[in-house]
């Protein structure tokens, strides 16, 4: 039961692809799949399926978006990293220096290459800590992976300054910072590339897993464009190795539906993360709200907060209907994948310190208001109690 009043108090979903596809809108009483299934029903009849005009017609609206000269799609934001590395020519024997707070496919990416993921510490706000990336740079070091981790953005000043400083590359992991931007200027325009993922819980979100590559670079989008497809010059010419990597254009025709709306559902989960913060203002013994900068808009892909007795907080809430999670318990340098890479207990502090004090609520753009409040009261009536 969504939305009602049940036993336990409220449902509140953490996914809201049930609402955003079926809830009818007032002016034709159609859903938004109602519109998407007339947009697939005339692409079908094109027969355009592999690339083709609607990804072209895609990629140049995302690349408006982003304000950068080039887009390419891709079969996931996964991809989206691991090609802009192999169109740097990184692979066995480099380094690729990356935030400890994240999630796997941006350390799996750099594996993927043969190279080596270099994790360093996070600042409070759950980006890569700027100060400690000089001392993490070796002569293996090959480029610098910073990641919009949440929807917040790194210090791509600071980032800039030190990869001009080493003249490296950035690539950066804006997967989960589409429409996230530092005074006006977006995710996906500051490094060498750009790696967006369009997977279903995304702010930009579409029926399976696809990404985007945001580049300033001509010879890069070249390269890109051919990595993508399996190095093809033309029907039967190859230039180089590459992968089936391409955007399902099929996909493609939801994105370019789904595109216009970025903005208002940015906005709303924006304006969501505030009434949570508001309404946590006055529990600072027992939360800390993550500094919110002015000048950065953060798109809040998750709403993440530090809070005293975690895993009574996440079970009392759990067991209230609201699907609180974590992103994540573990910390990434200690998985077990990782494990070769030599790190041990205590080398990522502050990482350590999130892994067993955050907790992620749902802040979707589709929460009404009673869930917003109920999420409030509840996490208050935890700690009253
Ligand atoms: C930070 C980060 N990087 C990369 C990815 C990979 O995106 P995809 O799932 O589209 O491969 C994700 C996906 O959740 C992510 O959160």
């Amino acid at each position: 039961m969504v939305g009602k009043k049940g036993f336990i108090g409220l449902k509140v979903e953490f996914s809201y692809l049930g609402r955003q596809f079926i809830q009818l809108d007032e002016d034709n009483n159609k859903s938004l799949t109602d519109y998407i299934f007339d947009d697939l029903k005339e692409f079908i009849k094109t027969g355009d399926f592999t690339l083709g005009k609607k990804l072209e017609e895609f990629e140049e609206k995302f690349f408006d978006f982003i304000g950068v000269k080039h887009a390419i799609g891709v079969n996931s934001g996964t991809d989206a990293l691991i090609l802009s590395l192999k169109a740097l020519g990184i692979g066995f024997g480099d380094e690729v220096i990356t935030c400890a707070e994240t999630f796997i496919a941006t350390a799996g990416a750099i594996a993927a290459t043969g190279a080596k993921p270099v994790f360093v510490d996070v600042n409070d706000e759950f980006t890569i800590d700027v100060d400690i990336i000089e001392p993490a740079i070796t002569k293996k070091t090959k480029a610098i992976m910073p990641v919009w981790f949440t929807g917040n953005a790194p210090n791509m000043n600071k980032i800039l300054e030190i990869a001009g400083k080493y003249n490296l590359p950035i690539v950066e992991d804006s997967c989960c910072g589409i429409d996230a931007d530092i005074n006006g200027k977006k995710a996906g325009s500051f490094g060498i590339t750009g790696a967006f993922s369009f997977h279903p819980l995304k702010n930009l979100n579409i029926w399976s897993d696809g990404g985007m590559i945001t580049t300033n670079s001509d010879e890069m989008n070249k390269k890109l464009r051919l990595l993508r497809n399996h190095g093809l010059a033309s029907r039967d010419e190859v230039e180089i190795f590459g992968f089936n990597s391409r955007l399902d254009t099929f996909q493609a025709v939801i994105a370019l539906r789904l595109l216009p709306d970025v903005k208002k559902i940015t906005d709303k989960r924006i304006a969501n993360a505030k009434r949570l913060d508001d309404g946590f203002n006055d529990l600072s013994d027992f939360i800390e709200i993550p500094k919110r900068n002015l000048n950065v808009r953060q798109v809040f892909h998750l709403y993440i907060l530090r809070v005293k007795n975690r895993d009574q907080l996440l079970k009392y809430c759990n067991d209230k209907g609201i699907e609180a999670k974590v992103h994540y318990p573990i910390p990434l340098p200690y998985q077990k994948c990782c494990q070769h890479l030599g790190y041990k207990k205590g080398d990522f502090p502050k990482t350590e310190r999130d892994c067993q004090s955050i907790i992620t609520f749902p802040a979707h753009q589709h929460l009404t208001e009673d869930e917003i409040q109920y999420i409030i009261d509840t996490v208050k009536e935890f700690y009253r109690e």
